[in-house]
This record gives C-alpha cells, sequence and structure tokens, in this order.
C-alpha cells in the first residue's frame, strides 16, 4: 500500500473534473478522473487509471457514475444581510423614475438603511439565512457579504455579526467586508467628510480590533462618495492591514479603480464605466475585475463593462450576484452564469473561472479556494451534467447533486 494513500478518507471515482487550475484558458478538465480528500484538503486527483492503490476497508469510496465536479461556487460579492425590501422602488421606475433619482430623494440604500437599523439582529439573521440557504444550494461554499446598510457603528456591527453567524451557521465560508462608506445617512446630511471621519476614525478601528471585517470596501461615486473621500477610506483600511475592495465605476467613470489601484486593492467591482487607464492600472495592481450582471439587468443598464479590454490587459474576471435589496434582488448565482453569458458575452469558462478561481482571486483567497488541486479545501461541488458549458446554458433546473465542504458531504 502507498503510504501516499494512507491518510485518504474520501475518494471519488468515476467523475470529470473541471479543475479550474488554468485561470480562465481552459477548463483544466481532466475526464474519467478520481479525487481524494484527506483532513478536509484536496489530497490526490488524476485519472483512473493513474490512481494509486489504497486501502479499500478504510477509504470511503463515491462512485461518481460519469457526474462532473468543480471548486464549490464563491459569490465573491453579495449585501445578503439587510432589512425590509425595495419592491416599492421597484415599482416606481416602472412608473418612469430614475435609480440614481430615487437615491437623492431619500429613498434607495438609505430606505435600507432605515430598515436595517429597525430591524433586531434575529431578524436580520434570518431573513439573510433563508438567503444564503438558496445560494448553498445552488452550490455556493464561500461567499463574501458586505455591511453598508447601517451607517452607524452599532449597526454596522449588527451586520457584521450577522454575517459571522451565518458562517458559523451553514457550511459556508463567510468573508466579511466593512462597507461603512456605502452612502451618507441623514444625520450627516451636508457632512460628508465628518461621515469619513466617522468611518476611518471609529469604524474601521473598530472592525479591525474586534476582527469583525476581513475587508474594507467603499461606494466611489457622485451618489457615493468621492476620490477624496473614498482615499482616506483606503488609507484607514491599509493602517489597520484590512484589504481592499471597491464599489467603482458603476455610473460614471470618477476613477475609483485607479485609486484603489494604488492602495493594491484584491477587486475592483461593478466598472461598467472603466476606461483603459483604469484596466492598465487594475493589471499592474493585479486586481481582479469583479462584474455583476444582476445589477446591470435589473438597472436595466445599457453601458456594458469593457470585457474586451479586460481580455486584452489580462485582468482576471469573477462574477457574482451583488444581491442586495435595490440594484440586484436576485439570489441566485446560477443565473448570473447564465446573464454573464447572455449579456456580457463572457465565455462559459471565463464564467465558470469567475465564480472559481477568479472568485476566490477577489477575495484573497487564491492559495486555498476556488480549484481542484492538492493541498486546496476540499469544497468540490458535483453536478449532473455532460460537459460545463451546461452550468451556464441552462437555468431553472439545479444540476446540483452533492456539494462537499472542507472534506464533509453536506448536500
Ligand atoms: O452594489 N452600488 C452600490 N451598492 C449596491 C446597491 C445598493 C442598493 O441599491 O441598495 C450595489 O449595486
Ligand atoms: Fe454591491
Amino acid at each position: 500500500m502507498s503510504t501516499k494513500t494512507q491518510h485518504w478518507q474520501t475518494l471519488w471515482t468515476h467523475v470529470n473534473l473541471a479543475t479550474m487550475t488554468d485561470g480562465a484558458k481552459t477548463y483544466a478538465t481532466i475526464e474519467n478522473g478520481a479525487i481524494a480528500i484527506a483532513n478536509g484538503k484536496i489530497a490526490w486527483l488524476g485519472t483512473t487509471a493513474e490512481l494509486p492503490d489504497f486501502d479499500t476497508a478504510r477509504v470511503k469510496v463515491i462512485d461518481g457514475k460519469g457526474a462532473w465536479l468543480t471548486p464549490g461556487f464563491i459569490d465573491c460579492h453579495s449585501h445578503i444581510v439587510y432589512g425590509g425590501n425595495r419592491a416599492n422602488e421597484f415599482e416606481m421606475r416602472l412608473e418612469g423614475k430614475g435609480y440614481e433619482e430615487i437615491a437623492k430623494a431619500g429613498g434607495g440604500i438609505i430606505s435600507t438603511v432605515k430598515a436595517t437599523r429597525a430591524a433586531s439582529e434575529d431578524e436580520l439573521f434570518n431573513r439573510a439565512l433563508k438567503r444564503l440557504t438558496v445560494l448553498h444550494q445552488e452550490g455556493v461554499t464561500s461567499i463574501e457579504i458586505k455591511s453598508g446598510y447601517g451607517l452607524d457603528t452599532d449597526t454596522e456591527i449588527k451586520m457584521l455579526n450577522v454575517a459571522t453567524k451565518l458562517g458559523q451557521t451553514l457550511p459556508v465560508t463567510v468573508q466579511r467586508t466593512f462597507l461603512g462608506a456605502h452612502a451618507l445617512p441623514v444625520e450627516y446630511q451636508g457632512r460628508a467628510d465628518e461621515y469619513i471621519d466617522l468611518v476611518c476614525k471609529e469604524m474601521i478601528p473598530h472592525m479591525a480590533k474586534s476582527k469583525l471585517a476581513d475587508a474594507v470596501d467603499v461606494f466611489c461615486e457622485g451618489i457615493g462618495f468621492n476620490l477624496a473621500q473614498t482615499e482616506k477610506v483606503f488609507a484607514a483600511a491599509k493602517a489597520h492591514n484590512l484589504p481592499i475592495k471597491v464599489h467603482a465605476e458603476q455610473l460614471s467613470n470618477l476613477g475609483g479603480t485607479k485609486l484603489a489601484a494604488k492602495y493594491q486593492a484584491l477587486s475592483a467591482d461593478h466598472i461598467e464605466f472603466l476606461d483603459e487607464a483604469g484596466i492598465a492600472a487594475m493589471k499592474m495592481a493585479d486586481m481582479t475585475a469583479v462584474l455583476l450582471p444582476g445589477a446591470f439587468y435589473f438597472l436595466r443598464e445599457t453601458q456594458l463593462p469593457p470585457i474586451e479590454l479586460l481580455r486584452k490587459h489580462g485582468v482576471s474576471m469573477a462574477i457574482a450576484t451583488d444581491v442586495n435589496p435595490g440594484s440586484s434582488p436576485i439570489n441566485s448565482l446560477q443565473l448570473m452564469l447564465n446573464m454573464a453569458c447572455t449579456f456580457f458575452r463572457l465565455t462559459p469558462v471565463e464564467v465558470l473561472a469567475g465564480v472559481t478561481c477568479h472568485g476566490a482571486k477577489a477575495l484573497g483567497l487564491s492559495s486555498s479556494k476556488g480549484q481542484l488541486a492538492v493541498g486546496y479545501d476540499a469544497d468540490i461541488a458535483c453536478w449532473d451534467i455532460n460537459q460545463p458549458a451546461e452550468l451556464c446554458y441552462q437555468f431553472g433546473v439545479n444540476p446540483l447533486t452533492h456539494l462537499m465542504k472542507a472534506g464533509e458531504i453536506v448536500i
């Protein structure tokens, strides 16, 4: 018996593997393959023909019967913790009002802030748990969850506590991002710089010290914060060793992405209006572009993200749901796979990379998640499909048959 196989606990046989170890170039497929798990990690993978001897009495063998395995999906941008909903604004938009117009009139993010402040932690948790459960059932094993509907220290903490608890309740890795600079709360109307001071001097130090946040994000936009304010938040995040992300170039080209690149941000998200100079800056800083087809669809945007330029410069592209009550109340990562193809004309391999290896990169988790490779976390989705493109091609019939989280079968 090979000593290499002695510690194996689980072995999938008769499976096809889309290992996603090749970025968005290929699926890095292993057909008629097998994959072994030990201590929550991938211990071995290869073709059935290469499978070494192992102790059949000790290893639990699962016959995959020709199914496909991919890395568990990573939803690297979400706002799933929030109070209330904004169906009324949806109705207003159908009656002719614009998203920015509603936001400027005190609706938008600010109306969700009211509902989130009023909600108890349990209420927020129960609602978010439902959303996360659905995402999990679609194959999500890691998710990023942002705060940003509190805009005061206590409610921001409440949101991040809920995010923490979600990760302790479901077998899903939760990365928490502090988004205190999401919008200007009403009590700071006309005093944006003072609010930014609160974010930088009170909130960020607290989130860092209490280890409630894994990253810091800013909404850099006309209806969000300007470049100078954004930079203050980035500097505070850096000073507390928190990685940076940015909502930028969603509705206009303010230069938030370029600024984020200066601070070695993990990602710039949305970026419909990003120009080539911004893309070059992203590449230099090895940032990931997080594309959000749900928001593009729901706001009926017409400006497509600069996909060709992102390809030309070799910038990694991730895909995420952006689940939130205003711009993307669409709680399905599987639907995003389809929309990224139909709206953004990404190829299925780019899209699958977007929710696996590139999703991991957008969260700074590239060395442990998003690929089927030896030493990586055994977060693995098993699909009843005949080829990987089916994951993008159809929507509405969930092809997930099993899900492994850290080597345990959880679905
Ligand atoms: O990612 N762009 C800013 N934040 C969210 C929208 C939040 C909202 O409208 O509630 C987004 O689209
Ligand atoms: Fe967002």
